[in-house]
């Protein structure tokens, strides 16, 4: 679980990918809402991209939770450099356990982590304890719903993903990115888990309002490189994005 360690800068490079503006981020802040005044807990926070951002949209406490040394080092060396009062704390989601009562928490590709359905049961615990009655968990995730023969599809915008057997609970999934010609490829793994294993751990935990939102570009990512461009994303989803209302 600590193997972002030796990918951590190539992934927070990984993040000048224009599809990680116009499309994650776009989909992850609509989803997210107004921020002004709200407590956050930030879960694999990786190098603090999101968590950043979180605070410059009026969040008025942020907390970030990371497995990797290495990525929560990258996270906490911009805290030093521009100090945004972000909390940043080194732990496994699985043992987090109780640390507050947040307004929201969030978590971009933590979900698909879990291996088995007790592992998102005990993930999902984790979260719903963490939030207010009433508060939401937001997320971008690996969309378990895109079909592999379109796992290509996504390589003009800097990644693909691959299996080496088919999909069934627990299969490991590899994500490959490219970002630019001069840089070398690197890959991680995320592992499936099906739509109804999702639904039932966010059911089993208690949480009330299951929505799941399909990946939106924004109007500069338009107006930028025109909507054709991202027709194959569009069409291939990728990624999804999914709100749980406590
Ligand atoms: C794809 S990165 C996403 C990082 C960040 N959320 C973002 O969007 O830039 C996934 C992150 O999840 C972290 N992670 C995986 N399993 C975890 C766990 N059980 N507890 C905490 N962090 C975890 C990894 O170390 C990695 O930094």
């Amino acid at each position: 679980m600590t193997y972002y360690n030796s990918i951590a800068q190539q992934y927070k490079k990984s993040k000048q990918l224009s599809f990680r503006l116009h499309i994650e981020a776009y989909t992850y802040f609509h989803l997210l809402g107004n921020l002004v005044g709200k407590s956050i807990l930030d879960l694999a926070c990786g190098e603090g991209f999101y968590t950043r951002l979180f605070k410059l949209q009026g969040a008025a406490q942020v907390v970030g939770v990371e497995i990797s040394e290495k990525m929560i080092e990258l996270a906490k060396q911009e805290e030093t450099r521009q100090s945004q009062d972000i909390e940043y704390i080194l732990c496994d989601v699985f043992e987090l356990g109780k640390i507050g009562s947040f307004d929201l928490v969030v978590a971009s590709y933590l979900l698909n982590y879990a291996q088995t359905k007790e592992q998102l049961l005990k993930m999902c615990q984790n979260i719903f304890v963490n939030l207010k009655p009433g508060g939401r968990f937001v997320t971008i995730n690996n969309n378990e719903s895109q079909s592999p023969s379109s796992y290509l599809a996504t390589e003009k915008y800097g990644f693909i993903k691959s299996i080496d057997s088919p999909l069934i609970e627990g299969t490991p999934i590899k994500y490959t990115f490219t970002i630019s010609a001069s840089d070398n490829k690197f890959s991680f793994y995320n592992y499936y888990l099906s739509r109804a294993t999702y639904e039932w751990a966010f059911r089993s935990v208690g949480f009330q309002e299951i929505r799941w939102q399909k990946p939106v570009v924004s109007p500069q990512g338009i107006a930028e490189f025109g909507q054709e461009f991202w027709q194959d994303f569009l069409n291939c989803v990728p990624i999804v994005g999914i709100e749980c209302i406590k």
